[in-house]
């Protein structure tokens, strides 16, 4: 189950990507917003980002304007690795080092045929896990307030 969210820039984009996962059957849960109306991003991250801190969901699809204020807000929720992703090289980079849990796109920054590319990249590359482990283990530490050095 993905949990996906948008302010009302993302909105359009998060329609499209919807379609996206109807035709791959992909389950989902759309946690807002419903119309292009002027709608804080910061509400749609935290929604969506408390469904796979809580299991309910395995990832977060977020879309705002850039990509970047959506991603900010869900990097705030504990547990979450939120990633702004523009290119296919960074959003299958980011599975595979980072274990991130969260998409975050800009729908003034890309069109809707590469969003698609890097969600389908996104959803279907494994963790490495080995070394990188250790280094996600590592920001958990910063989370948790502990010095790494
Ligand atoms: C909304 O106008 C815009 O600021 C927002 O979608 C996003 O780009 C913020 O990072």
């Amino acid at each position: 189950m993905i949990s996906i969210g948008s302010d009302h820039a993302g909105f359009p984009l998060k329609h499209e990507i919807k379609k996206y996962l109807d035709e791959n059957k992909i389950d989902y849960t759309d946690v807002g917003c419903f119309t292009d109306e002027s709608f804080d991003y910061a509400i749609s991250a935290q929604m969506a980002c408390d469904k796979v801190v809580s299991g309910e969901c395995d990832k977060a699809i977020l879309i705002c304007g850039t990509g970047i204020g959506i991603s900010m807000a869900a990097n705030k929720v504990k547990g979450i690795r939120a990633a702004a992703c523009s290119d296919y090289f960074s959003a299958k980079y980011t599975r595979l080092h980072n274990d991130a849990n969260c998409l975050c796109m800009g729908a003034r920054v890309i069109g809707a045929g590469e969003a698609i590319e890097l969600v389908d990249v996104f959803l279907n590359t494994e963790f490495e896990g080995g070394r990188h482990q250790r280094r996600i283990d590592q920001i958990t530490d910063i989370q948790n307030g502990k010095k790494l050095y």
